[in-house]
């Protein structure tokens, strides 16, 4: 039987409510690489589908001398190669419209003075109400200066009643949890938390936010979502590409700092943390940093046995990077959570640049049946424990795993899969998350973003690790060879629990 699934509409249409107010948007490193292959394109894609606000203006900012005809083909430019939706003529030019360039020297009060004017007579050519969305995508080292400057010429406002001022803020926020705590310190000097968003861009992807759906809105799987039924869990954030253009930046950062301290900590709080009280933003947000609070802290001698780093063959000849580099582009390890739920599951994770594919998933693994009841030894050795994929992308939904007799005279076990693929079920594959984040803070939702606590308990648990680490640099770099899934050592981690990786057939 064929089943006919309904149209499904891409993006629901907004309630009253829900439609963001008039304001500016107001990018600070407007033609750097995350504003020309995310912010730009996901800023069109919202306007596309008319979901900005029904009043609003977008200012560019940057230190590069561009005309404003300049500035918008090098936008339009970035929407060719970046945006899901190409730019379509009409909608381009409306959003064009909407678009200029402010160029100035950031270091200066009054490259400060004159953008108040700009915004100021922005706002009123076209009746924001005063509202503000700053967005930094800049290098965090950059943020305390920049909200300086703005609270000074008074474009920062306390968060009352009337126009509203937002400041949405890159990650890392920090390199290891005194400089966390330092400028969390900072920003709260200048901002109330409330007009604060730490982005951490993995939360708003559909695949992420579903974690909780399917964990909460169905009976089937919670009870089992513990100690007594998993073994452990493993979340892999692998990519095939390098470090591209970004050596600079990475070398500053490391996969600790890009990717561990951040995304693979949050996909961990989601898939760890208790029921919260409500689906608002802060009993949300407290649960998570609950979890991450709960993680078990690292001990600096442990950390060879628990924790292992990898360099590809290559990045040191990539443009920016030193030549004898010690930053590490991989990394796994081994986490415990102290709780109730989850005492002596262990939660390995890993990620890697220039790995075997691009592939973000979380695997639970139930435990072994307790006892094999089907005869021989042979038949036995393919007895598997349940495995639960949440694939987060690409190839985004769910398989499970489970075991079944094939069809035949003989007793004998396979592995079957269950599987759910949004791309099947939906008929197209989820949006981008920076338009998901664009739009709450828009709308003042900071349910996907980073709370100033969760920050530092991110950064408190992995700094043992960079401390153990920088006393005792690798001497093996680079030592893993692009197109594999990562240093031996890494199986090695695994092997010592009696546990390994899950291989990946497609490619490695
Ligand atoms: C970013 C990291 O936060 O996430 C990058 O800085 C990484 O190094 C990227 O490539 C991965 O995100 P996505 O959404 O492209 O998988």
């Amino acid at each position: 039987m064929v089943t006919i699934r309904p149209t499904v509409e891409p993006i629901p249409a907004f309630t009253a409510r829900e439609r963001p107010e008039s304001c500016l948007i107001v990018i600070f490193g407007s033609r750097g690489d995350l504003a020309q292959r995310k912010l730009w394109p996901a800023l069109y894609n919202l306007a596309a589908e008319g979901l900005l606000p029904e009043n609003y203006a977008m200012v560019g900012l940057g230190r590069r001398p561009l005309t404003q005809e300049e500035f918008l083909h090098a936008v339009h430019g970035d929407l060719t190669a970046h945006s899901r939706r190409p730019p379509e003529p009409e909608v381009w030019s409306a959003f064009s419209q909407r678009l200029s360039y402010f160029t100035g020297d950031f270091d200066q009060p009054a490259t400060f003075t004159a953008l108040r004017e700009t915004l100021v007579r922005l706002g009123r050519r076209y009746r924001t109400k005063g509202n503000r969305l700053f967005y930094f995508a800049v290098p965090p080292s950059a943020t305390p200066s920049l909200l300086s400057h703005l609270r000074e010429a008074g474009l920062i406002r306390p968060p009352r009643r009337g126009p509203w001022t937002r400041v949405i803020l890159e990650k890392p926020f920090g390199h290891d949890l005194p400089s966390a705590t330092a400028l969390n310190r900072r920003v709260a000097a200048m901002l109330d938390e409330s007009q604060v968003y730490r982005i951490d861009h993995f939360l708003a992807k559909e695949t992420v936010q579903n974690i909780l759906v399917f964990r909460f809105g169905n009976s089937l799987f919670e009870p089992a979502w513990n100690r007594q039924f998993i073994d452990h869990v493993q979340i892999t954030i692998a990519e095939e590409a390098g470090v591209g253009t970004r050596g600079a930046f990475y070398e500053e950062v490391g996969a600790v700092g890009d990717m561990v301290q951040n995304h693979l900590l949050q996909l961990l709080a989601l898939v760890a943390m208790e029921p919260p009280s409500s689906f608002d933003a802060d009993p949300l947000r407290d649960e998570r940093v609950k979890v991450l609070r709960s993680v078990r802290p690292l001990l600096s001698e442990e950390v060879p046995q628990v924790a292992v780093r990898g360099q590809y063959a290559g990045y040191r000849d990539e443009p920016h990077v030193a030549p004898g580099s010690v930053t590490p582009t991989y990394v796994a390890l081994r986490l415990f959570i102290d709780n109730w739920r989850w005492q002596g599951v262990p939660f390995y994770l890993r990620t890697g640049k220039r790995l075997a594919a691009r592939l973000t998933e979380i695997a639970i693994q139930f435990r072994s049946v307790p006892l094999c009841l089907f005869g021989s030894t042979n038949v036995c050795a393919k007895l598997l424990p349940n495995t639960l994929v949440l694939r987060i992308q690409p190839d985004e939904g769910i398989n499970l795993s489970f075991m079944i007799k094939p069809p035949g005279a003989r007793m004998d076990l396979e592995e079957a899969e269950m599987r759910f693929s949004y791309h099947d079920h939906f008929g197209y594959d989820p949006p981008e998350a920076y338009e998901r984040l664009l739009l709450n803070a828009l709308q003042g939702d900071a349910t996907l973003f980073v709370r100033s606590d969760a920050v530092e308990e991110q950064w408190r648990i992995v700094t043992p690790l960079l401390e153990a680490w920088q006393a005792a640099p690798a001497t093996d770099f680079p030592n893993y060879a692009p197109g594999t899934w990562g240093p031996p050592a890494a199986d090695e981690l695994l092997a010592r629990d009696g546990r390994r990786w899950r291989r990946f057939s497609r490619r490695g």
